[in-house]
């Protein structure tokens, strides 16, 4: 059974091998080997609204995070991130961590979800995304340049939450 809480100070340890390994592939997020585990912990943990964590009984499967995505005049519109660990794909983990993103961001007055960066080629995310209710409402010509394809576009992908 998959339950989402919110992340404690002691889940990080759990956390890091999942991100790292990961964001290594440079196929998904635009961090770097330059982005050690400091820089990635204050982006996944510290500067967000909230993170959350999905487990499977004892074990951290997938995590995410959510936050305004621009300040003031556009800080009605969330944004978040989304890492499922490699071993637990294809569960249905990612699906659960977004329904829950979305009614967190309701909760909490949100009227709009963004997702600035979704990589072309991550067609398993896109297809999720789309599935979940967002759409792709613009193309970032060969604004990722992914490990093993090169200069790649990425989506910008919007859904409405509020009418
Ligand atoms: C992309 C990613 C988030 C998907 O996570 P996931 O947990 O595998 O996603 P889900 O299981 O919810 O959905 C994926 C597929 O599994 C299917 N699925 C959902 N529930 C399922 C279940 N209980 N059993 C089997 N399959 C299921 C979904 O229908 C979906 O099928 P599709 O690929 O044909 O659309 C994950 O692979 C990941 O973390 N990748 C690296 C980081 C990344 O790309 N993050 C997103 C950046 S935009």
């Amino acid at each position: 059974m998959l339950a989402i809480r919110a992340v404690t100070a002691a889940d990080w340890p759990a956390i890091w091998p999942i991100l790292r390994d990961t964001f290594a592939t440079g196929e998904s997020y635009p961090f770097g080997p330059e982005h050690g585990e400091d820089f990635i912990r204050a982006a996944w943990i510290d500067a967000p609204a909230a993170t959350f964590v999905a487990m499977d009984g004892d074990r951290i499967v997938g995590t995410y995070f959510i936050k305004a995505n621009q300040v003031g005049l556009g800080s009605h519109v969330s944004n978040c991130g989304y890492v499922v660990a490699p071993g637990a794909a294809g569960k249905g983990v990612a699906s659960a961590m977004c329904e829950h993103s979305q009614q967190w961001a309701i909760d909490h007055g949100f009227r709009a979800m963004q997702f600035n960066f979704v990589v072309s080629t991550n067609e398993r995310a896109v297809r999720l995304w789309q599935r979940l209710g967002f759409e792709i409402v613009g193309t970032l010509p060969g604004a990722f340049r992914h490990a093993r394809l090169g200069f790649v576009d990425a989506y910008v992908m919007y859904k409405k939450l509020a009418k």
